[in-house]
């Protein structure tokens, strides 16, 4: 079985069709991004683009995935360059045990792709299942909003 992610094939030995992504990503492929918070589908700790779409990989089998292009937090910055959404947090500092921040920061990439003029209300809307035990939503919604011009300037997505 192959996987693309982040722009490389990898290839998977000895590992079974059903295993959920993020165990391949994070202990085969120590991609340590995504996290593992519920393993439920729930928290959205553990949230991948997938063909640019926001998934949730600890539900998501591997064998499902193949000939899809899978990126992870690792696969947003280019260089020293981060993603604007990650530019968003660090200046916003949006995180304080920084366990949802991955769920939080991918999710909002694949909402700006489809959506770049996103409003308060879709920001909300695309967030509401992604939990943060801190209570850091008033700095996230800060960090989605200065995501938002840094985009609108013309920084990349
Ligand atoms: Fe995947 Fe909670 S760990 S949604």
């Amino acid at each position: 079985m192959q996987l693309n992610i982040n722009g490389k094939i990898v290839q998977l030995a000895g590992v079974s069709p059903a295993t959920p992504l993020l165990y391949v990503l994070r202990n085969d492929l120590k991609l340590n991004g995504p996290k593992y918070g519920c393993g439920l589908g729930e928290c959205g700790a553990c949230t991948v683009l997938v063909d640019g779409v926001a998934m949730r990989s600890c539900s998501a089998p591997v064998s499902t995935l193949e000939n899809k292009a899978i990126v992870t937090l690792e696969g947003l910055s280019s260089g020293e360059s981060l993603h604007p959404v990650q530019q968003g947090f660090v200046d916003e500092q949006a995180a304080q045990c920084g366990y949802c921040t991955n769920g939080m920061i991918m999710t909002l990439v694949a909402l700006f792709r489809r959506s770049p003029q996103a409003s308060e209300e879709d920001i909300k809307k695309a967030l509401a299942f992604n939990l943060c035990r801190c209570g850091t939503h008033v700095e996230i919604l800060r960090a989605a909003q200065k995501a938002k011009a840094i985009l609108a300037a013309g920084g990349e997505a």
